[in-house]
């Protein structure tokens, strides 16, 4: 795929929608379900276990026919072909984008090529089930010869994100002996602190690090290894059955001192926030079994299959993605907010920041001009009920525009029917009331609810490992409906780059003291001379 020149906003559609945006601040949701007795259904949609309630948005039929021409006018169709094809659609990094085959079956497959990288994917997740079983069974034995208790999983990113969210969310389905730990920020005390309560000879390190190379990902694992070193005398415990590494970068790894056979090896074309797909998800497979595993790809592959197949006006993803472009770009919206009704998704909102805001943070379009439209919007978000202690009244009260996507399991396995009914209870309030709002009793405005405030609600029949999959995948292929219509590359981070230059050139053996700006160089003496 070549990217062409294209525009959002020189589409027909785009026009047509600065119009409607004009006129949307007479729209009422209210009105839109007095005026259509049908908008409740013909504004939802289903796939497979997930039901999507948009009904409550700030939308007519007409400007929902201008998004779904908007979706049509852009090169989205071209662009998901492609990527399910391989070809390079992150064209800065010359690089296909397939996580979709890392869930795909082989009959899925439209070529040879395809079919090798099914067959490829398959032949790693087969490493994942072994090492996993073994670690589950007790087999997999410490240098002491005791079987794994703790596993600690360091890593940073994608490589902890989509691991950690996952293990929280299927907690239901989790191991009864082996627990899991995430350590991920280079902050020392969540290292140090970690370790002091874990036996050293029934822990499992894994690595976890797409490239091998990130600082703090490397900096974590030597203090474990020096952890081994201390307290069990272990010398070069990487090289002990106490390391595993999951990597696309085995020779760094082997280079670490990582046994072969303790290196679980995924593509290179798996981004890195896509990759709990890959060997990166042993932390879930230990936790939850690797049958269950499997059951989130497929999950996640019924998604793909859907994103593929279901027309534009009846996709999920397309649906979700053309709601948050005309809150972005026609309402100035800037934030998104993502309120699970379910403790056990606590991670999902920082889960979606990266998936969210590291691909569609950018600001040059596919073919190297500035864009002159917002992108990627600001995603926040906390569990409900808590956040309605917390934040819910600037939602109902405040001055900005905030879209938000309910989310909830229908059927609990782990809470009770009083719990359930209640936490369901306050969600579908909230979600009412923000968009009914209430007028202010005669002289108290400040009780005055707005209300008209636009919200998703999208229902999981349960928190099911395969529902969990199409969930993820559902806000993947939703994000690459956007970057598409936005025309930008949702697959690289240069951004990130720049900060990390400029903490090695700080933290170098000779800090280039005096070349930073007198800001920073204040700030480094300060420390320097308080620590
Ligand atoms: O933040 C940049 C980034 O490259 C992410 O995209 C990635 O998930 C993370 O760093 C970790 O990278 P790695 O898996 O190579 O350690």
């Amino acid at each position: 795929m070549k990217p062409k020149s294209y525009s959002p906003t020189q589409t027909d559609a785009w026009a047509k929608l600065q119009s409607h945006a004009n006129l949307a601040e007479n729209l009422s949701i209210v009105s839109l379900f007095d005026a259509d007795l049908t908008r409740a259904s013909s504004y939802s949609v289903k796939a497979g276990e997930l039901f999507l309630d948009y009904s409550k948005n700030l939308v007519n039929d007409e400007i929902w026919q201008t998004l779904l021409c908007l979706a049509e006018q852009s090169p989205l169709q071209e662009h998901r072909t492609a990527m399910f094809a391989g070809e390079p659609i992150n064209t800065t990094e010359n690089r296909a984008v397939l996580h979709g085959a890392l869930r795909a079956e082989p009959t899925d497959a439209n070529s040879e090529d395809e079919s090798q990288r099914i067959d490829l994917a398959k032949q790693q997740l087969q490493a994942v089930r072994a090492v996993s079983d073994k670690i589950r069974n007790g087999q997999w034995l410490g240098s002491t010869g005791k079987a794994i208790t703790d596993v600690v999983n360091i890593g940073i990113g994608g490589s902890d994100l989509g691991p950690k969210l996952a293990v929280n969310a299927l907690h239901e389905y989790s191991h009864p002996s082996i627990s899991l730990h995430f350590i991920s920020n280079v902050d020392g005390a969540e290292i140090l602190t970690t370790l002091r309560g874990l036996n050293p000879e029934t822990t499992l390190i894994a690595v976890a690090s797409k490239t091998f190379t990130t600082a703090e990902t490397l900096l974590n694992a030597k203090t474990a290894i020096h952890w081994f070193e201390q307290t069990l005398g272990l010398e070069n415990a990487q090289t002990s059955s106490h390391f595993i590494g999951l990597t696309a970068n085995p020779s760094n790894a082997l280079a670490y001192g990582i046994q072969a056979q303790h290196i679980l090896e995924f593509a290179e074309w798996v981004g890195g926030r896509y990759s709990l797909w890959s060997s990166i998800g042993l932390s879930i497979a230990i936790s939850i079994g690797f049958e269950h595993y499997s059951d989130m790809l497929a999950g996640a592959r019924d998604m793909d299959l859907h994103f593929k197949q279901a027309p534009l006006a009846q996709n999920m993803p397309v649906i979700m993605a053309l709601l948050g472009i005309w809150y972005s770009n026609f309402l100035q919206a800037e934030t998104i907010a993502v309120i699970p009704y379910c403790e056990r998704l606590l991670l999902l909102p920082s889960y979606l920041q990266q998936l969210d805001m590291e691909s569609n943070g950018k600001a040059t379009t596919l073919t190297g001009e500035a864009v002159n439209y917002d992108t990627g919007p600001i995603l926040w978000g906390q569990t409900g009920t808590n956040g309605q202690h917390a934040f819910f009244q600037l939602l109902h009260q405040g001055t900005r525009q905030v879209p938000i996507d309910f989310i909830a399991a229908a059927h609990d396995g782990l809470s009770n029917n009083e719990h359930h009914r209640v936490l369901l209870g306050n969600m579908l309030a909230q979600s009412a009331a923000l968009m009914t709002g209430q007028a202010a009793p005669e002289g108290q405005q400040h009780r005055y609810y707005p209300g008209n405030k636009p919200s998703n609600t999208l229902l999981l029949k349960e928190l099911s490992p395969k529902n969990f999959g199409a969930l993820i995948a559902l806000y993947e292929h939703k994000v690459f409906v956007q970057g598409s219509i936005w025309n930008i590359n949702s697959f690289d981070q240069w951004g990130v780059e720049l900060g990390k230059k400029m903490a090695n050139e700080l933290l170098s053996e000779n800090p280039v003291n005096g070349e930073f700006d007198p800001s920073t160089n204040a700030l480094f003496t300060y420390i320097a001379d308080n620590s």
